[in-house]
């Protein structure tokens, strides 16, 4: 068996890759990974001489190149994590998420549709069903959801959502979806909440919670995903979406709390900013189908999965401190340097 992991640099694709590489010992895993600012060979340093796994450096929106290695390579399963994921840099500049997220979904279901495929698995997100209420936590997302995307990011999201069910739908392409809650977990890229509050918390820096930080979202430790998507590509029923989450909604401070808490921090550190424009308020996944369906469920509890994910972090400085010193210092400075503070 040969799977194409695209995005294995990135966060939830590298969790993949050695997840995969250490369940079976007879898949070869190839990557495909552009390196863009979120993706880094750090990540894979572990089994980039592992005879079972491949590093391609290249673009999904690439036809060329990605036609090359469908060529090369016949790929049994194509998992395609790749994608620009960052709700705060597509508010900057949606151009980009146009591009990987819809642009290049749509090459890597040319090639398979081209050379053939026995499966195309599309890892989506909850986000794409908007937000649900603070004030109604009855509700939750079913995969009957209508699609009600926010942001740049997620709008792009729910478009590669439709294209794959297109092709699907007129060229009988097996496909798969899996909408996921948001994953917390090592390798994280310092941007995003989780690993953001921790750097910040170990370097004494003020934590900047948005708004009222009174959102909740519905955390799932990383490798709770990766076995889903392994579930999923090979039992997933074709042309399916399958939401994954685990029940544990928090609001932004309760994590931010926690966080000091473990690290015997005081709350003092953080502080209120600006809110996110069209900040969604809710994110919350029934995974009633993925229960049912492929009996999978979630091991890790969110207190377990902090203290490992915070003792990774504090076990592997380098690899994060890496990531901030250097042009993500820009990146912050935009995005929180004028952005007002309020200490909590
Ligand atoms: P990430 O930003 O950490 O990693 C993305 C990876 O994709 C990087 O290695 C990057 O180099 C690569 N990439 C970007 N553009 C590319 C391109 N054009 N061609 C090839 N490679 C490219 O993202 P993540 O958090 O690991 O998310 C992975 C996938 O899971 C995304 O599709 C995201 O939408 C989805 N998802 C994420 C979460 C979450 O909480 N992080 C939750 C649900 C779903
Ligand atoms: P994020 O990790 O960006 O994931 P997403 O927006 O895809 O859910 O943000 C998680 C939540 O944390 C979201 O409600 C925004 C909030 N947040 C902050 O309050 N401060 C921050 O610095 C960041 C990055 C996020």
């Amino acid at each position: 068996m040969i799977i194409l992991v695209t995005g294995g640099a990135g966060f939830i694709g590298g969790n993949f890759v050695h997840y995969m590489l250490k369940k079976y010992d007879n898949y070869r895993i190839i990557c495909l990974d552009a390196l863009t600012y979120a993706g880094s060979l750090e990540t894979l340093a572990d089994v980039m001489d592992n005879p079972l796994f491949t590093f391609i450096k290249g673009d999904i929106a690439d036809r060329d190149l990605v036609y090359s290695l469908f060529e090369r390579e016949h790929p049994d399963i194509v998992v395609n994590f790749a994608a620009e994921s960052h709700v705060d840099r597509s508010i900057e500049d949606p151009g980009i998420f146009l591009r990987t997220n819809i642009m290049g979904t749509g090459v890597l279901l040319d090639a398979c549709r081209k050379y053939g495929i026995r499966r195309f698995h599309q890892v989506s997100t909850d986000e794409v069903y908007g937000d649900l209420p603070l004030d109604r936590p009855d509700l939750f997302f079913t995969e009957e959801t209508p699609l009600h995307a926010s942001s740049p990011y997620s709008s792009s999201k729910a478009a590669a959502d439709l294209l794959v069910l297109a092709y699907y739908r007129t060229y009988k392409l097996p496909v798969t979806i899996s909408r996921c809650s948001n994953n917390y977990g090592a390798y994280q890229f310092p941007e995003k909440l989780i690993p953001l509050m921790i750097a910040n918390a170990l370097n004494d820096k003020p934590l900047p919670v948005y708004g009222k930080g009174e959102n909740v979202r519905d955390w799932l430790y990383v490798e709770d995903h990766c076995t889903a998507v392994d579930l999923i590509i090979h039992k997933g029923r074709e042309g399916e979406v399958y939401n994954i989450g685990g029940h544990n909604e928090r609001t932004n401070l309760e994590v931010v709390r926690t966080i000091l808490r473990e690290l015997g921090k005081p709350e003092s550190l953080i502080q209120f900013v600006k809110d996110r424009p069209g900040h969604d308020l809710r994110y919350a996944i029934d995974p009633a189908k993925i229960q049912r369906e492929l009996g999978w469920k979630p091991e890790t509890p969110f207190d377990e999965g902090i203290r490992k994910t915070i003792k990774w972090y504090l076990d592997n400085r380098s690899w994060w401190e890496n990531i901030i010193s250097g042009e993500y210092m820009h990146y912050y400075e935009r995005m929180y340097g004028n952005r007002g503070m309020s200490t909590a």
